[in-house]
């Protein structure tokens, strides 16, 4: 069991039966475009002000649509990741991390980031890159237990005072098919 999952939900005066039945009944899949509105929610709900405004999100879809994956545990959208592939095709960005409060401690997070890994090795993809807050601990090392390393620390990446750690992960390229003798 997961002790921080254990004891978040117990505060919540959530009961293990409906945690565990939850879990269960969630659902990994690609959003549709009927869903950017939940979406855009979702977002709003995680990440406030630093939320993509709908436009962006909305051309995010158009642009990347097929890496953008949702967890949903039948009530709702729980949480998201979205991954963009650079042209040619060897490095990626996870753009986007998150789930709802609500949602925390039930491994929806980790769901989502090894998905996340393994469309980029199924792309053959050789690295992939994200930034995080240096003070976000839970997210530092949910993607330390994935091999991220912490590549450098930029300061103001995100404007004045938003400074943010670059992590990477590097895939094993894919070793060709032997031949048979
Ligand atoms: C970071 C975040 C995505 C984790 O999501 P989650 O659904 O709670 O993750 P999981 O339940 O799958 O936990 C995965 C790992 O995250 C880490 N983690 C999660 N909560 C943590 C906490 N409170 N303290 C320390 N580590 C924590 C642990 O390494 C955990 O490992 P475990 O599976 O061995 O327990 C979530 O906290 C979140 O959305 N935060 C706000 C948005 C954000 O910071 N996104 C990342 C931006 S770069």
């Amino acid at each position: 069991m997961n002790p921080l999952a254990d004891d978040r939900f117990r505060k919540a005066g959530t009961s293990r039966s409906f945690t565990a039945a939850a879990r269960t009944r969630a659902g990994l899949r690609t959003v549709e475009e009927h869903e950017l509105p939940d979406l855009a929610g979702l977002d709003m709900e995680i990440f406030a002000g630093d939320a993509y405004p709908y436009f962006v999100l909305r051309q995010l879809f158009d642009v990347h649509g097929d890496r953008l994956k949702v967890v949903d545990d039948g009530s709702e959208l729980c949480g998201y990741v979205l991954v963009a592939t650079r042209q040619g095709g060897n490095r990626s960005w996870i753009l986007g991390l998150g789930t709802r409060k609500r949602c925390r401690g039930l491994g929806y997070g980790r769901r989502l980031m090894a998905e996340a890994v393994r469309m980029c090795a199924a792309d053959g993809v050789h690295e992939v890159r994200l930034t995080v807050d240096p003070a976000n601990t839970a997210a530092v090392q949910l993607y330390e237990s994935f091999g991220f390393a912490r590549d450098h620390h930029r300061d103001d990446y995100f404007g004045p005072g938003e400074s943010r750690l670059i992590m990477t992960l590097t895939l094993a390229r894919p070793t060709p098919d032997r031949q048979p003798p």
